[in-house]
This record gives structure tokens, sequence and C-alpha cells, in this order.
């Protein structure tokens, strides 16, 4: 089986020029924690911490993915999609984070990228979803500048391995997520709040983007790279000058602190002072590595407040009473949406892909075993819309995955929060496709050319 490396294979069968996908991530769905050989990693750690994950939950088993991959293989064929986001478990991988390869690991992704092609649909792999090797944590994680070398080391035996079947990649999700939540708020793994280790943790996140993209470009000809970034308006919660002041800091931590120095080779001016400590001569020359597209991830607006007690000042605070939100308690404003792709577009001038968007609902399997998820197929229609409309203003939009196939950990929230277009029964791994999986595979087949 080959893949068209030319194009988006698959996407000449779209009306609207799109690739359609859905997403996941390695420590999410696999389980499989303990099994050929994996290592730990921060987030096993992180799990066993009395009091840190909803239900005292953890990734031991999740939806056993990695013993199930062909089924879900086979859903997503079902469905139609023509691309599927998943990352790879580095624990898996390198169960020391650097050194020996563990084969067995290895060979699990072989068979996912295999059973992936048979079934047409274009595998994309994001080398790191939040899920560092523990070895790697204990000799400080990000916030050891030696941690772009360790990155780099990692992606080229990724390259190696799998840049003969694999032409998309990305490099980081999410990277102002992980490093404030994880070293700024102390609410994700590590569990750190320390303003100097958050500094530390953005630069050397930056500089591991740098470097894997060198290592990508250099390993796999016509290698398409992009990075993942969480990016959404960020408003005032209150009326005050205070919230006003702490939303405009917020905002360069939230949207810009990873995107600028990656496209345009500084930081924004909130952040500046605080990181140059870390600097080193050339730095920036490695960060600004030109790459192929802007990855987003995209759910709702954020309401921020000033909190002095918090690292940077600031936290999230209520959204407004009238407007209305998922189970997550996430505000759903589709025109967020809209706004925030016509403002990458303008911003960093890179085609586009959305590579998560969804929502999170009270799922129940009804009497007849179905589950009908009117409130998320609402949510896809109004957010799909909104995408429409960003297209139609100029915004160079060229896919659109939805977080997520499956139901799955969602990090501290445990398994109360439901996600997937396709129902997991926790207690048997069975998976039972929701009332919008048919929606979403009604909506690829009409965008069909033939
Ligand atoms: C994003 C994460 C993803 C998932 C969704 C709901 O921030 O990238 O892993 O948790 O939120």
């Amino acid at each position: 089986m080959t893949v068209d490396y030319r194009g988006d294979a698959r996407t000449g069968r779209r009306k609207s020029g799109l690739v359609w996908g859905v997403s996941t991530s390695n420590f999410q769905i696999e389980g499989g924690a303990r099994t050929d050989g994996r290592g730990e990693g921060i987030w096993d750690t992180y799990a066993r911490q009395q009091g840190r994950i909803s239900s005292g939950d953890n990734g031991d088993v999740a939806c056993d993915h990695y013993h199930r991959y062909a089924e879900d293989v086979a859903l997503m064929r079902e469905l139609g999609v023509d691309a599927y986001r998943f990352s790879l478990s580095w624990p898996r991988l390198l169960p020391r984070g650097r050194g020996a390869a563990n084969e067995a690991g290895l060979a699990f992704y072989d068979r996912l990228i295999d059973a992936l092609l048979a079934a047409e649909i274009e595998p994309w792999i994001c080398l790191y979803h939040w899920d560092l090797p523990q070895a790697l944590g204990d000799l400080g994680g990000w916030t050891n500048r030696d941690s772009a070398g360790w990155f780099a080391d990692f992606t080229a035996l990724v390259a190696r391995r799998y840049g003969d079947r694999v032409r998309r990649f990305a490099t980081f999700n999410e990277p102002n997520v992980f490093t404030l939540f994880g070293y700024g708020f102390g609410w994700h793994a590590p569990g750190i709040e320390d303003r100097t280790a958050l500094h530390k943790a953005i630069h050397h996140v930056n500089l591991s983007h740098g470097a894997a993209v060198d290592v990508l470009r250099q390993t796999i000809s016509e290698v398409s790279i992009g990075a993942i970034h969480n990016r959404q308006p960020c408003h005032p919660a209150g009326p005050g000058r205070e919230d006003d002041e702490a939303t405009q800091i917020f905002a360069q931590y939230w949207n810009d602190a990873f995107p600028y120095p990656q496209q345009f080779g500084s930081y924004p001016p909130a952040l500046a002072e605080a990181i140059d400590p870390f600097q080193k001569p050339g730095d920036m020359a490695r960060i600004a590595r030109p790459i192929d597209w802007f990855g987003l991830n995209h759910y709702a607006p954020h309401y921020i407040k000033a909190d002095s007690s918090k690292v940077i000042g600031s936290t999230f605070g209520a959204p407004p009473p009238e407007v209305p939100r998922t189970s997550m308690g996430w505000p759903i404003v589709p025109g967020a949406f809209r706004d925030t792709l016509i403002d990458i577009h303008s911003r960093f001038r890179l085609p586009i892909y959305v590579l998560e968007n969804g929502t999170a609902a009270e799922d129940r399997l009804d009497s007849a075993g179905h589950v009908e998820d009117a409130g998320r197929i609402a949510y896809l229609e109004a957010y799909t819309s909104a995408m429409r409309e960003a297209i139609v203003a100029g915004a160079d939009v060229r896919g659109y995955f939805v977080w997520s196939l499956l139901d799955n950990f969602e990090w501290t929230a445990g398994y109360s929060q439901r996600f997937g277009i396709v129902y997991v029964d926790y207690a048997t791994l069975k998976r039972v496709p929701k009332a919008s999986a048919r929606w979403y595979a009604n909506l690829i087949a009409e965008d069909c050319r033939s």
C-alpha cells in the first residue's frame, strides 16, 4: 500500500478539499501500561498520587487500544475518515527515555500504521502528547536543557522507523497546556508550581520543537511538519482593570508563548524577560525552523481573573452565566472558533488543520443499547458551520479532526468525562458508536466528489 506523498491522501475525493479525521492520544487510550516492556511515564506517577485524578483513575487499561487497535481501525473505516491523528508513547518506545529502544513497542506502531494504510486512512503522528518517560522526569523533565537532545534522539528513532510510511508529523500537542498546567499551576503531571520551572520548560520545549523539525526534515523526504497549538480567545472575567491586565498577560502565555518564537523568532513581551536567563546565543534560530502547517486545537474561550497567588498572576474565572456550557463546564461559543481560525490565518499565513474539536457530554447507553448524544451533534454542527464561515472569510483551513474517536482518560477528570463519538463501556471495553458517529459518517459521505 502506498501513500500519496504529494497531496493529502484521499482529499481528492472531497468536494470541500478538506481532510476529515479523528484524533486520540496514546496515554488516554492505549492501556497496556505494563505490557511488552513499556516504561513508566510521568502520568503513571501522577495518577498514583492521592487526590490528583478524579476517582483515583489511571491509564493502566484505558480503552485497551494497545490490544484492540484493529477493532478501532475498523471503526474508523466505517466512519469513512481520511486521516487518524494519534501520538506515540515515548515510555513504550524508550522505556528509560533514552538509550535502548523497545522493539515490542516499536512493533506495535508498525501494526497500527499498517492497519491504517490498509484501511486507506492516513496516519498523522504527534510525537509528544504529555507522556514524558519518568526516567527523564527524574532528571528534571522539560526544565532540563538536555531535553532538546533527548527529544531529538527520540524523534530520530521514530523518523527512521516509520518515515517510510508516514509523512505527517506534529512535534508537540499543546505545549502551552502541559508547561503551564504541569510546571506553573501544578494541575497536571509532574505537578510543579514554580515560576522558574515554568519559564525553563517553555524555552526547552521550544528548543526541542526546533530540534525535532530538523531531524524530521533530514530523515524523511517530503515530510509535512506542524505543531499543535491550543488557541482560544481570552476575556476578562470581571469588569475591573485588574482582570483586564491579567488577561492580557495570560493571553500571551496561552496563545503566543510557542507559536511566536516558532514562527517569528521572538518571545511575546509578557514572557521575554523571564525567559531571558535561560536563552543562549543562537537559540532563536534553532527554534524558528520553517514548518508546513499550523495545527489548532480549539474548544472554548477563556474568562480570566487576576490572582496574585498564581505564578503568572492570573487564573481561570467563571464564564458569564448566560453562556451555555458542556459537562466539562467549557463555554459553547462557535463564533469564537470562527474568529480564532481567521485570526490564525491573518497572523501566521500557514495552512491550518483543526486537529482537535469536540465536546464532553453525559452519555449513557439506553435500554436499546444506543447512545443518543444529540447535544454533541448540535455542538459539532455549530462548530463545523463556524469553520465553513471562516473558510468563506478566507482562512486557509485544510482539515478537521474530531476529538475524540473514543471515550477515554480525560487527564485529571479520569474517565468521568466522555469526549468520544464512540462510547466505551469501561467494564467490558465494548465500543458502541454513538449517534454522533453516524452524523459524522454522513457529513463525510456527503462531502464525496463522486
Ligand atoms: C485537549 C487535549 C486532549 C483532550 C482534550 C479534551 O486539551 O489535547 O488530550 O484532553 O483537550
